[in-house]
């Protein structure tokens, strides 16, 4: 699996996640899993195949839809083992989907939510990801959102005298490239691109990009949660569509 860090393997982190992923008001559940599944085509009789697909939680979702074939690929033992036990009619691979040379046919859809920013070319990924999609086909996925990834510190809120966050900090946008950050443990790598950087290599890959969505949680969860309206200031995620003329 080369020199690519596998962090979901370790077991403080992979504890630490499991629990963010347990909580019913999770980003992933209030803003991202909404706003990517809106971007989902019709999926019956459609091969698809899921990028970091951690507890294949969405490779669930496709096949309940009626995708044909759905495929998971993980580079993370941990997280296949959890998959595998809760999904016994989808098929898995454990690779590092920086190199996609172990997938010999193409695919309706390839999928992937909150992984990209894990891997270090995305102008390579965009072409292979090309390369294993029919004709028509769609690349629709998710990354943390770039004025998240930029910060070489980490993100940084202002917040007002009464304690309530008025402001996002971006610092380091321009300068893109690998990131050490602490989330859960310490030295988490994930690399930043620029919005410029993440769309130049969808177009010199040779897709359209069909749709760009940065997703934030709906009027009634912030109500519920006001802590929410923060991000108003930064979205969490980036979320795009691009499709194979
Ligand atoms: C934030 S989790 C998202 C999991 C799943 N897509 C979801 O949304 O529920 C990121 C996943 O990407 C996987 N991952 C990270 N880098 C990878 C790589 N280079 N190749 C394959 N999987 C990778 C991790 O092991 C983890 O399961």
């Amino acid at each position: 699996m080369g020199k690519t860090q596998n962090i979901y393997d370790n077991e403080t982190f992979f504890e630490g996640y499991k629990k963010i992923r347990q909580d019913k008001q999770s980003a992933n559940i209030l803003e991202e899993m909404p706003a990517i599944y809106s971007l989902a085509p019709d999926l019956h009789g459609k091969d698809v195949i899921d990028l970091g697909c951690g507890y294949a939680e969405h490779c669930a979702h496709f096949k309940k839809m009626g995708a044909k074939e759905v495929v998971g690929v993980d580079i993370s033992e941990k997280m296949l083992e959890v998959a595998k036990r809760e999904n016994p009619g989808i098929k898995f691979v454990r690779a590092d989907i920086s190199d996609l040379s172990f997938v010999h046919k193409k695919y309706d859809v390839v999928f992937s939510s909150l992984t990209l920013h894990y891997i270090k070319d995305f102008n390579s990924l965009a072409k292979q990801v090309f390369a294993i999609l029919k004709k028509g086909g769609e690349f629709i996925f998710s990354q943390e959102h770039p004025f998240s990834t930029a910060p070489i510190d980490g993100p940084k809120w202002i917040k007002n005298e009464k304690g309530e966050t008025v402001a996002y900090n971006l610092s380091d946008y321009a300068l893109s490239g690998k990131r050490k950050v602490n989330w859960l443990v310490e030295d988490v790598i994930m690399y930043h691109r620029t919005f410029s950087e993440v769309i130049n290599a969808l177009i010199d890959a040779g897709f359209k990009v069909e749709r760009v969505l940065e997703p934030l949680p709906s009027k009634a969860a912030i109500k519920k949660e006001p802590k929410l309206k923060r991000r108003y200031h930064k979205p969490n995620f980036l979320i795009i569509k691009a499709v194979k003329k």
